[in-house]
C-alpha cells in the first residue's frame, strides 16, 4: 500500500517540478529556469538576510560562547557537519552529546514542504492508497514547519547552543558588535519589547538561511551535466543507471534525480517518511538505555503523533553532497558512503552483517525499534524486499559505481579544469 501511495506522491513531486507547494520557510517556490545563476545575477539580500548570517556564525550566542550554528553546519562542509562524529558535542561545556546526525542545510531549506500529513477517515481508507503518507518539515521527523521555530531549537537545547532562555539569548545580542544594526533594521527601542526582539532575531536568521545563495549553488558536475555542459564518466553512467533501476537500486523512487517539468534541477529527496530498519549506533551515549528508542515520528522529539504505524519514520534527506559526509542516516550509523550503500543492498540479504545477535544467537534485525514496531519497517520497495541468503542486488563494483555517481552531486566542481574539490565556501 505505501508504494501505490509513494509512486503516486513522486509523480506528483515530478510534476511540480521539485518545488512542490513552495518552500516551508514561506519562500517563493522555484517556478522556471534551470539553475538560479549565483555569480551573474546580484541575489536579494535583505537587511535582515545580512543580520541572520552574522548570527549564524557567531558563537558568542551559545552558553559556551564557542558555539554557533556553524559549528555544526560548516559551510565547508556543504552546512553539515565538519568531522565524523555521529552526533555533535555541545552544551555550556561543549561535552554534551546530542542524539541525532546532523543534516546538510544545502537545497532544502526554501524547497521543503510543510509538514502535511492527511488523517485517513476510516481503517478501510487507512489500508488503501487513500491514506496519505507524512511528508514536509524541518528537523529528521518534520517537526518544525518554519525555520524561525527551528532556529529556537539549537538556540536552547542543553546539548548544542545551551542558552538558558529567551533573555539571555537577547542579553548576548546587545553586546554584539552588530547590536548597533541590529536596532537599525528593526527599531531603535526593539530590545525594550523582548518577545518582539526575540522574534525578529528567529525571523533574520530564517532570511539568511533562505536568501543566501550559498545554501543552493547548483555547481555539481551533476548540474552541469543536466545543462549539457559536461559529460558523465561511463564509470557515473552506470552508477546512475543502477540507481534509477526501479527493479534493482530504486534509489530514485525516494530520492528523485530527474528535473522538474520546468527544468528545475532534481534535490534527490522526496520529503517522505521511512523507517529504514538503521542498526542502533553504541556511539549514541543515549543508546546505553536499553529502553530509549528515537522512533523518529513518534518521538521522543516529536510529541503530537500518536499513530503507531508512523513509528521509527524519518525524512528522506537530500543526497547532494552526500560524498562529502562522514556520517550517514539519522542515529549516524554509518561512517563511509559505500558502507550506507552496502546497507541498503544487504540489510536483507546478509542481516547478520548489520545487527547483533540476542540472547538466542538470533540476528536481532531492526534492533534500533521496539520488538513490537519493527513492522513499520519498509520491506515492499525495492532493494528492501529480498531474503537471507539471496544474493545482494548490488556487488561491490557496482556499489563503486553508485558511489562514483553520487560524487557528482558535489557542488564546487570545476568546469575548466575538470575536477570537483569537496565543496565551495559562500
Ligand atoms: C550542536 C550541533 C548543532 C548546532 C549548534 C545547530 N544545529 Fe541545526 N541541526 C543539528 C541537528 C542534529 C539537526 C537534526 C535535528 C533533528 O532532526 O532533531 C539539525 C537540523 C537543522 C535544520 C533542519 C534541516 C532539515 O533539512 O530539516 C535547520 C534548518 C538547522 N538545523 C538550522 C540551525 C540553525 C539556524 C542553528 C543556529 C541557531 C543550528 N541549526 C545550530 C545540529 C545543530
Ligand atoms: C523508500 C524510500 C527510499 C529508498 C528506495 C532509498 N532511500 Fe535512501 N533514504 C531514505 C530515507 C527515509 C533516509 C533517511 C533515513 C534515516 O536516516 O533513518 C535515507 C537516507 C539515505 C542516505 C543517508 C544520507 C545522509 O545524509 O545521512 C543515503 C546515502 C541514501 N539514503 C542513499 C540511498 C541509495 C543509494 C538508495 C538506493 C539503494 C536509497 N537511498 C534508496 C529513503 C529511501
Amino acid at each position: 500500500m505505501r508504494f501505490t501511495a509513494r509512486a503516486r506522491r513522486i509523480a506528483l513531486a515530478a510534476l511540480m517540478g521539485g518545488a512542490l507547494l513552495g518552500g516551508a520557510g514561506g519562500a517563493p517556490a522555484v517556478t522556471s529556469g534551470p539553475t538560479p545563476p549565483s555569480t551573474d545575477a546580484k541575489p536579494i539580500y535583505s537587511d535582515a538576510a545580512a543580520l541572520g548570517k552574522l548570527m549564524f556564525f557567531d558563537p558568542a550566542l551559545s552558553g559556551s560562547g564557542k558555539m554557533s550554528c556553524a559549528s555544526c553546519h560548516s559551510p565547508e562542509h556543504a552546512y553539515g557537519p565538519p568531522n565524523g562524529l555521529a552526533a555533535q558535542l555541545g552544551g555550556a561545556d561543549l561535552r554534551q552529546q546530542g542524539t541525532r546526525a546532523v543534516p546538510s542545510l544545502r537545497y532544502v531549506l526554501n524547497r521543503t514542504p510543510i509538514w502535511t500529513h492527511a488523517q485517513a477517515a476510516s481503517l478501510s481508507e487507512r489500508l488503501s492508497e487513500t491514506d496519505n503518507a507524512p511528508v514536509g518539515g524541518f528537523g529528521w521527523d518534520g517537526r518544525f514547519n518554519h525555520l524561525h521555530e527551528q532556529a529556537s531549537f539549537p538556540l536552547f537545547d542543553p546539548n548544542e547552543m545551551a542558552n538558558k532562555d529567551p533573555a539571555a539569548l537577547l542579553a548576548k545580542m546587545q553586546r554584539a558588535p552588530y547590536a548597533t544594526r541590529f536596532k537599525e533594521v528593526f527599531g531603535e527601542n526593539i530590545f525594550a519589547d523582548p518577545s518582539k526582539a526575540f522574534a525578529q532575531a528567529m525571523y533574520a536568521i530564517e532570511r539568511f538561511e533562505l536568501e543566501d545563495p550559498s545554501f543552493h549553488p547548483y555547481t555539481s558536475k551533476f548540474d552541469y551535466y543536466l545543462d549539457g555542459k559536461v559529460q558523465l564518466t561511463p564509470q557515473e553512467l552506470h552508477g546512475k543507471k543502477l540507481f534509477e533501476d526501479p527493479a534493482g537500486g530504486n534509489c530514485a523512487s525516494c530520492h528523485i534525480d530527474q528535473p522538474g517539468v520546468n527544468g528545475a534541477h532534481p534535490l534527490f529527496t522526496d520529503f517522505n517518511f521511512q523507517a529504514l530498519g538503521v542498526p542502533r549506533n553504541a556511539e549514541l551515549k543515549v543508546n546505553a538505555d536499553p529502553k530509549y528508542f528515537d522512533m523518529g515520528l513518534c518521538g521522543p522529539l516529536r510529541k503530537d503523533q500518536s499513530d503507531k504505524l508512523n513509528c521509527g519514520l524519518f525524512k528522506s534527506v537530500s543526497l547532494r553532497n552526500t560524498a562529502t559526509r562522514q556520517v550517514f542516516f539519522h542515529n549516524g550509523r554509518f561512517h563511509t558512503l559505500k558502507d550506507a550503500l552496502r546497507f541498503y543492498v544487504q540489510r536483507d540479504t546478509n542481516p547478520d552483517k548489520w545487527y547483533p545477535k540476542d540472547a538466542q544467537g538470533k540476528v536481532d534485525k531492526f534492533n534500533d525499534l521496539p520488538v513490537a514496531l519493527r513492522v513499520n519497517v519498509d520491506t515492499t520497495d525495492e532493494p528492501l524486499t529480498r531474503k537471507a541468503g539471496e544474493r545482494p542486488i548490488w556487488s561491490e563494483r557496482d556499489i563503486d559505481d553508485v558511489a562514483a555517481f553520487l560524487a557528482t552531486l558535489t557542488d564546487g566542481y570545476d568546469l575548466k579544469r575538470k575536477t570537483g574539490k569537496s565543496s565551495d565556501h559562500p
